[in-house]
């Protein structure tokens, strides 16, 4: 068990990807944070960290990215969570998806604090339109909402506010 980070995202069409990049390089690159792709990740890998980063587009109208979905079914139940702090991101579109608006990052987030998980990285609603979304609980978002398909001018700004406040929440 290290105080290194592992972030664990899927990524069907490489926004998720790109944006867990920026995640890592903000917190300081490879020497802080483990990228970790769903299509290749295994249960044993999560033991590996006491600070996780969990990231997930929501797909075919609020569902989780596909190999988060394989993986949500088969294996995530048999990880315990207890001790670990985590961290959610998503990235979603809310203006063609306005009622299931990163599901996905609320669906990770019930199923992870369930098996013991803290959550830390909590967002404002602020600067978005939506309907419906069960990425927010009790009027935050889980964790931080990135939409590369209406706000990317925002996304920059986003990731340096929030992975600011991770490092204090974190305790790094
Ligand atoms: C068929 C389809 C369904 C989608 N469903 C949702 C959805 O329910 N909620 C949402 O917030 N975004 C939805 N999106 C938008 C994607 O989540 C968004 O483009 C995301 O950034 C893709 O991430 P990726 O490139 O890492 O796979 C959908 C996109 C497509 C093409």
């Amino acid at each position: 068990m290290s105080k290194k980070i592992g972030l664990f995202y899927g990524s069907t069409t490489g926004k998720t990807e790109a944006v867990a990049q920026m995640i890592q390089e903000e917190l300081g690159g490879d020497d802080v944070v483990t990228l970790h792709d769903m299509s290749q990740a295994e249960a044993a890998d999560f033991d590996e960290y006491e600070c996780l980063i969990i990231g997930c587009p929501t797909w075919d109208i609020g569902e989780l990215q596909s190999d988060w979905d394989g993986f949500y079914q088969d294996e995530l139940e048999n990880i315990d969570f207890s001790g670990k702090t985590v961290a959610y991101f998503g990235t979603g579109d809310q203006i063609g998806y306005s009622d299931n608006f990163q599901d996905a990052m609320g669906i990770l987030e019930t199923a992870i604090s369930e098996k013991g998980g803290k959550t830390v990285g909590y967002t404002s609603t602020d600067g978005y339109d939506f309907d419906n979304s069960q990425g927010v609980k009790n009027g935050k978002f889980v964790g931080l909402a990135i939409d590369e398909d209406n706000q990317s001018d925002l996304t920059d700004k986003r990731v340096k506010d929030w992975t600011a406040q991770l490092k204090t929440e974190f305790g790094l």
